[in-house]
């Protein structure tokens, strides 16, 4: 293109000036023919000269204007066939720009699919996670020293409560109520300290489910110690009891324990 309107501005400006430099010439014959006398021969031959070179001109400014009118349709030509195929490379361009807009707009949709299931799920755990009861206690009998023998069995009510997130258990009545279904583990140590045979029971719903003792065998102390993984339902109650006859004891050392836990519901 650039070499065909470089070509056409040559061709102008010879073309120009070519007409400039005859129009010159022209002038200065007709100054020439008027300013001499018509009937010398030798300004006839000018003349005749003159006359002779008009047609040569003007036929080669004809032919000039139309090999510029020519010049002109076929750079117009060019141009459009230019136009044409960049508007086909831009169409081209263009088409797959909307097939990949398409396509990032379908991963989109789907991640946005995907991001809104995530929060709803998210959601929901945090709900279940909030409404999860939370249940653990742990406590210790007594600051007291010995307990017993007594001859019943009594209920061991764990005064020391150092923890009880939940309050399932009652230090008032030494039952531990389970709040909710679920899978309890519960685990206790007593002490027997000297001639104390020491024993404890493990009751659920007031039903012996445990019985554990431990006799005087000349030992200072003596330790009994067991743990329960239970499913309970919500409502079941546990407690420890020390049998009749025998001891516990228990100091500010918190020897004697209680504890338990829900390890998740059912
Ligand atoms: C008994 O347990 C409580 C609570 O954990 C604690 O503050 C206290 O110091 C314990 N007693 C001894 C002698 O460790």
């Amino acid at each position: 293109m650039r070499v065909v309107v470089g070509l056409l501005l040559l061709l102008l400006g010879l073309c120009g000036s070519g007409a400039q430099g005859e129009a010159g010439g022209l002038g200065e014959v007709a100054e020439i023919n008027q300013n001499t006398d018509p009937k010398d021969a030798a300004e006839e031959s000018t003349e005749q000269t003159t006359k002779q070179t008009y047609p040569d001109i003007w036929t080669e400014l004809r032919a000039l204007r139309d090999m510029v009118v020519e010049l002109n349709v076929h750079m117009e030509l060019l141009q459009r066939e230019n136009s044409a195929t960049e508007l086909v490379s831009l169409e081209s361009r263009l088409t797959s720009s909307e097939s990949r807009t398409s396509d990032l707009e379908k991963e989109n949709a789907d991640l946005q699919t995907r991001l809104s299931s995530s929060e709803s799920r998210i959601d929901q755990l945090e709900r279940e996670n909030s409404e999860k009861p939370k249940v653990a206690f742990y406590t210790a009998l007594t600051d007291d020293g010995h307990l017993g023998p007594y001859n019943t069995d009594i209920t061991l009510k764990y005064s020391k409560v150092f923890t009880n997130i939940g309050n399932a258990y009652n230090p008032s009545t030494g039952f531990f109520t389970a709040p909710v279904k679920g899978v309890y583990y519960l685990q206790f140590t007593v002490m027997g300290l000297n001639a104390d045979n020491t024993a404890v029971s493990v009751y659920k719903n007031n039903q012996r489910i445990m019985a554990n003792w431990e006799q005087n065998n000349n030992m200072i102390q003596k330790y009994l110690t067991n743990s329960l993984v239970l499913e309970l339902t919500a409502g079941d109650e546990i407690h420890l009891v020390l049998p009749s006859g025998q001891s516990i004891y228990d100091s500010s050392g918190n020897q004697s324990t209680f504890s338990g836990s829900l390890l998740f519901t059912l």
